[in-house]
């Protein structure tokens, strides 16, 4: 695995060795205080983050490596209509890995083509989150001890929330997991993801209620109603407090439930719920740090590699997704796969044709 960009790059092997390392950093963690001296972690953040930010720089700083960047793109050369694909090279020049942030969808796929060194998603607009996902891998696995065969519950705004999407394609891979989809319509999953999932024949079940689910459930994923990706604040007023978990509804719960939420909260974990030894979301924010640990201290022992730098594109962007990094980064290549029937944008995975 060069680059970390959708949960999909990564291997159950690689994935095997970084929960190893991750176990062993938490048992010895002055082991590792050197393990990165000397490398250095360019943190590019488009778009706001605290937990994801902080994860990233604490676990390089407990590495002994030193991090750059910035958290506010209008700081920066990009307030001045600099190319993302030019940040990004310049970057990949003093970096020996980079982690970024953006927007846009796709983002993090075009910046790889034009970095030296290993780029890591941090979150592209509403679609992937892979980072967040080898969180909660790690949390299912450290507190269930597998990542097999559990009925997993993921409530609210499936269709916004990118750390579900990633979190859904990891999950998929190991046999027996039944995922239990609790949102309103009109924040149901995406089509590419439901694709997704009928082609690998995983079990799944849209629902409305989430009450009436708990009881099935050894996971219980929260997400808050992601306000910034809604165009329309009337769709946002009707959905916002849809749901929100209480401690009387964790009454019929299986006892070794675990509620997980990639935070930040609004309000659909009522705060009765942070002292019930079922709630994990903290310590699920401790282990990132942890697992972000394991993947630095792999990718900056990869070698820098330039990349063949893609041809611009000539005409106008192929993919119709308005959140797309082609639409505003235009001189992108087009790129295309098949998902399914369905030819899709490799940047955004949107259908070209829906
Ligand atoms: C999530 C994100 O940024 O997508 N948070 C995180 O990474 N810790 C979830 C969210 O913002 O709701």
């Amino acid at each position: 695995m060069r680059h970390l960009i959708t949960i999909e790059d990564l291997t159950t092997e690689v994935w095997d060795e970084l929960f190893a390392s991750f176990t062993d950093i938490i048992s010895h963690p002055g082991d590792y205080a050197d393990a990165c001296r000397g490398k250095v972690m360019a943190s590019l953040f488009y778009e706001p983050s605290t937990r994801t930010a902080f994860s990233f720089q604490t676990a390089m700083m407990r590495l002994g490596g030193s991090v750059f960047g910035f958290s506010d793109p209008t700081a920066t050369s990009a307030s001045k209509g600099e190319a993302m694909s030019d940040t990004i090279r310049m970057c990949s020049a003093y970096a020996d890995a980079i982690v970024m942030r953006h927007p846009r969808e796709g983002a993090a796929k075009a910046a790889s083509l034009f970095s030296e060194v290993p780029l890591i998603n941090a979150g592209d607009g509403a679609h992937m989150h892979p980072t967040q996902t080898l969180t909660d891998l790690a949390t299912i696995r450290r507190l269930r001890g597998t990542t097999e065969g559990l009925n997993i519950g993921l409530c609210g705004d499936l269709k916004n929330g990118r750390t579900v999407h990633s979190l859904i394609m990891a999950l998929s891979r190991w046999p027996g997991n039944r995922f239990y989809l609790i949102s309103p319509r009109e924040l149901a999953l995406p089509d590419y993801m439901l694709a997704f999932m009928k082609q690998r024949n995983q079990w799944y079940i849209e629902v409305t209620g989430l009450d009436s689910t708990i009881p099935q459930l050894d996971v219980l994923y929260m997400t808050r109603i992601q306000r910034e990706r809604f165009t329309d604040e009337r769709a946002y007023n009707r959905n916002r407090g849809i749901y929100i978990l209480s401690e009387k509804m964790l009454a019929r719960s299986k006892p070794d439930l675990i509620v997980m939420h990639p935070l930040p909260r609004v309000d659909e974990i009522a705060r009765d719920v942070d002292s019930d030894p079922k709630a994990a979301y903290f310590e699920q924010a401790r282990f990132g740090m942890f697992i972000r640990m394991a993947l630095l201290l792999r990718q900056t022992a990869l070698p820098r590699l330039a990349p063949d730098y893609p041809k611009p594109n000539p005409k106008k962007p192929l993919c119709k997704n308005p959140a797309c990094i082609t639409q505003t980064e235009r001189y992108l290549p087009p790129l295309t796969h098949k998902n399914g029937a369905k030819l899709c944008c490799s940047y955004c995975d949107a259908a070209l044709r829906p």
